[in-house]
């Protein structure tokens, strides 16, 4: 069957994408940075390039449960077409960030204080753990489901994590599996138990949705 010419071009446009989208952070801009909609760039000085709401952190007492504190293009507009972001990961002893993926970015997560049990899970299921020490920093792939955990009984951790994207979005495991809604007999085939125990498990995770 001959392909027409828009058919063709369609195909090699498909051919020539699919390598480069699978290669690149976030889209690459044409400008220095981007300027707010409805924001006179004239205006613009040091301050938009600034971000001052990790200040609090530097203080204050560590907190009692697991706190992420995030500075993408969300808090910090000029982050916008720059393919960076940070977040400060404090963990009490004891706590946990559960099991979850970055499906816009690659994390390297740099440890200031404590320690931290680290892994992660590629592909073909082989699971990679490290026990880091401050000082150290991780490497936690594009798109894989990983996790930390401070073992530690009475001392916390904290731990600076730079993304590739301004945006890198999290997938949270257990609140994306147990706390939207899905069908409790499609999870309890997927997880080859009951519905007993799914509903036991949802309870956790109110649905938010
Ligand atoms: C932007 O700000 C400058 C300096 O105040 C002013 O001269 C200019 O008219 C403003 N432009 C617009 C479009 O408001
Ligand atoms: C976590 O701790 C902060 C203060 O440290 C508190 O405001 C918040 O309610 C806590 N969240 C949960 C889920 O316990």
């Amino acid at each position: 069957m001959a392909l027409t010419v828009k058919q063709q071009l369609f195909l090699a446009i498909l051919v020539l994408a699919v390598p480069f989208s699978a290669i690149s952070g976030d889209p690459d801009i044409i400008s220095d940075f981007v300027v707010p909609p409805g924001t006179n760039a004239t205006l613009l000085d040091g301050n938009f390039f600034t971000y001052t709401g990790m200040r609090p952190l530097v203080d204050s007492d560590p907190p009692t449960n697991f706190t992420v504190t995030k500075a993408t293009m969300a808090e910090f507009p000029a982050l916008n077409g720059q393919s960076v972001s940070y977040a400060v990961l404090q963990y009490p002893a004891g706590s946990v960030n559960p099991p979850h993926t970055h499906p816009r970015a690659t994390e390297l997560l740099f440890l200031t204080y404590g320690t931290l049990e680290v892994g992660f899970v590629d592909t073909t299921n082989k699971l990679f753990t490290q026990s880091l020490q401050a000082g150290d920093i991780f490497v936690f792939p594009k798109g894989l489901v990983h996790y930390q955990f401070n073992s530690a009984e009475n001392d916390f951790a904290i731990a600076v994590s730079a993304f590739g994207s301004a945006a890198a979005g999290t997938v949270s495991v257990p609140s994306t599996v147990l706390g939207t809604g899905i069908d409790d007999v499609v999870l309890a085939k997927s997880f080859k138990t009951d519905v007993d125990t799914i509903q036991k498990l949802k309870a956790g995770f109110p649905h938010m949705a």
